[in-house]
C-alpha cells in the first residue's frame, strides 16, 4: 500500500529505543528452516514487510507457523508444495534464499525469478552456478528457473567470483544437505552469513570457517533438532540510529540484543565528531558537538556496508564540509541523493557509482517534498526531513517498513513529530499477508 509521511522539524531526539532483529540474518536463517523435519522457535524476528512476504512463502509450502510474544515457531515435518507464488516471490529480493534449502531437502524447486529494491542488476547466477556444482541441473524459462536433483544434491566445491551474501547462504544451506564434505571458497564473511552459520551449528551441523572458506559436513537427511535460537539486532538499524543522531544533532541510546561487525561504522561515526559508547549492550550516541561530512566508500565487510550508506549520506548532507562517495556493491544505489535537492542540497556531481558534495553547508538543509524509491534511501529521506523547520513530505515511505520495524513509532517516542497516511500499523501485516486469523502476532 503507497503512503506517505508529513514530519514537523526541526527535531531534537531524546531517550532511548531497542534495535529491533536483524532483516537479513532472519531471512535466511527462516529459510534454513525447510532443511529440518521438526519444528524451530525464532525468538528476536523483526515484524518487516520483507519478513512476512517471506514467511507467507513458507506457509504457501505448506510449513505450519505460531506466534507468540517472544517469535515464531516453524513446524516443517509436512512441506508438500516446491513451487513458490510468482508474484509474492518477486515481491522480495529474500526469496531466493528459498532454493538452496527446498532443492536440498526435495530435490526440485521451481523459483520465480525474485524481486527487491531496484538498487542494481542484482542476478542470480552465482546462485544457480553453486546448486550446478552441488549437483543441481538449472532449467531456465521465462521469468522462472526450474532446479532439480533428481537423487538429491552431492557435495561439490563452490568458488564465488565475489563475496554475494545471499549466494553464501543459499550454498551454505544447500550443502548442509549435500552428503559429504563441501566448500565454498571467497563465500561472503557478513556478519548475517556468521549468524546463519551460528544456527546451522546449532542444528548439528559441523561448519569450519578459515578466512573467506566454508568447509561443510553435509547431513544426509534432513535436520531433526528441536532448535531455539534468538536473531542478533539489526545492525543496520543501529547505524541508522547512529546517522539519526547526527542529523538531529541529539544524545540518544540504543539497546541491542547482539551485534556483529559495527565497528567500521562506529569508528567512521567518531570520525565525523560524533561520540559513541558501547557498554552493557546499550551504545549511547552523542552528537551535541560539532560535526564535519566525512567521505564514504562502500565494500565487503569489514569495509563500510552499501546498507548504510544512504543514512550515513544524509547525515554528510546535514554536516558542513566537501565530502565524497563511491558505492562499490550496486550500481544504482543514488536515488536519495537526486532527491535531496529537495531538501536544500545544492552543488551535488553525481557520475556512475560516485558522487561528490562541494563546499556543503548544514545551514542550505530546508524542508520540502521528496519521494522514496527503495528502503535505505527512503529511510534518509525520512531522517534529513526531521532536520529543518516546518513541515516536509516524504511520498512513498512505505518502502521503510520493508526494513525497519516500527521505525516512525520508534522516532516519534524519541520527540519526533512524524504522521504516516494512511495510517495502518505494522504489525498486522503478518496477518494480512498470509490471510490468516490464527496467526496473531502481538
Ligand atoms: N551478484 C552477482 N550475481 C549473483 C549475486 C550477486 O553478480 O548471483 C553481485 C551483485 O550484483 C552485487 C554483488 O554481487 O554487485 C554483491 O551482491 P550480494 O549478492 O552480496 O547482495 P544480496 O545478497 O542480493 C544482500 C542484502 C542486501 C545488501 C547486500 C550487500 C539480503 C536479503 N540482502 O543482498 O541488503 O545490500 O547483501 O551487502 O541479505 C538491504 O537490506 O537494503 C539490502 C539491499
Amino acid at each position: 500500500m503507497k503512503k506517505h509521511i508529513i514530519t514537523n522539524g526541526p527535531t531534537k531526539l531524546k531517550g532511548s529505543v531497542t534495535a529491533s532483529g536483524s532483516k537479513n540474518a532472519s531471512l535466511p536463517i527462516i529459510a534454513a528452516c525447510l532443511l529440518f523435519q521438526s519444528t524451530v522457535k525464532l525468538n528476536n524476528i523483526a515484524r518487516l514487510k520483507d519478513i512476512s512476504v517471506l514467511l507467507g512463502l513458507l506457509a504457501s509450502l505448506n510449513v505450519k507457523l505460531s506466534f507468540d510474544s517472544d517469535g515464531i515457531t516453524l513446524d516443517t515435518s509436512d512441506v508438500k508444495n516446491i513451487s513458490l507464488d510468482q508474484k509474492q516471490a518477486s515481491l522480495i529480493r529474500g526469496s531466493v534464499l528459498i532454493l538452496g534449502p527446498l532443492l536440498a531437502r526435495f530435490h526440485r524447486v521451481v523459483l520465480p525469478m525474485p524481486g527487491g529494491c531496484k538498487i542494481g542488476k542484482r542476478p542470480i547466477d552465482f546462485h544457480l552456478k553453486a546448486m550446478e556444482q552441488l549437483g543441481a541441473t538449472i532449467v531456465y524459462e521465462e521469468d522462472r528457473v526450474i532446479a532439480s536433483a533428481a537423487n538429491g544434491l552431492i557435495a561439490g566445491n563452490i568458488t564465488f567470483p565475489l563475496p554475494s551474501v545471499t549466494a553464501t547462504e543459499n550454498a551454505l544451506m544447500a550443502a548442509s544437505l549435500a552428503p559429504g564434505v563441501s566448500t565454498i571458497e571467497n563465500g561472503s564473511v557478513d556478519s548475517e552469513v556468521l549468524e546463519l552459520v551460528a544456527f546451522l551449528k546449532e542444528a548439528g551441523v559441523r561448519i569450519d570457517i578459515k578466512g573467506s572458506t566454508f568447509i561443510i559436513q553435509g547431513h544426509c537427511a534432513p535436520l531433526t533438532k528441536e532448535v531455539q535460537f534468538s536473531i542478533m539486532s539489526d545492525r543496520m538499524e543501529v547505524g541508522t540510529w547512529i546517522a539519526a543522531a547526527g542529523i538531529t544533532r541529539s544524545h540518544i541510546s540504543v539497546k541491542y540484543l547482539r551485534l556483529r561487525q559495527l565497528e567500521t561504522v562506529i569508528e567512521h561515526a567518531r570520525e565525523v565528531g560524533i561520540k559513541i559508547e558501547q557498554k552493557n549492550h546499550y551504545l549511547s550516541i552523542d552528537a551535541t558537538g560539532p560535526l564535519q561530512a566525512k567521505s564514504i566508500k562502500t565494500g565487503f565487510e569489514p569495509e563500510f556496508p552499501t546498507d548504510l550508506q544512504a543514512p550515513f549520506a544524509a547525515l554528510n548532507a546535514a554536516s558542513d564540509g566537501t565530502w565524497f562517495i563511491e558505492e562499490t556493491i550496486w550500481e544504482n544505489r543514488f536515488d536519495h541523493i537526486k532527491q535531496f535537492k529537495n531538501l536544500g542540497v545544492e552543488h551535488l556531481l553525481i557520475s556512475g557509482q560516485k558522487c561528490q558534495y562541494l563546499n556543503q553547508s548544514a545551514s542550505t538543509i530546508r524542508s520540502g517534498t521528496t519521494t522514496g524509491k527503495d528502503l535505505r534511501g527512503t529511510c534518509s529521506l525520512l531522517l534529513l526531513s526531521l532536520k529543518p523547520k516546518g513541515s516536509s513530505t516524504l511520498i512513498d515511505s512505505q518502502h521503510i517498513e520493508r526494513g525497519y520495524e516500527n521505525f516512525i513509532e520508534k522516532l516519534n517516542s524519541l520527540g519526533a513529530s512524524i504522521k504516516q497516511y494512511p495510517n495502518s500499523f505494522q504489525k498486522l501485516e503478518y496477518n494480512k499477508v498470509m490471510g490468516s486469523n490464527k496467526m496473531q502476532v502481538s
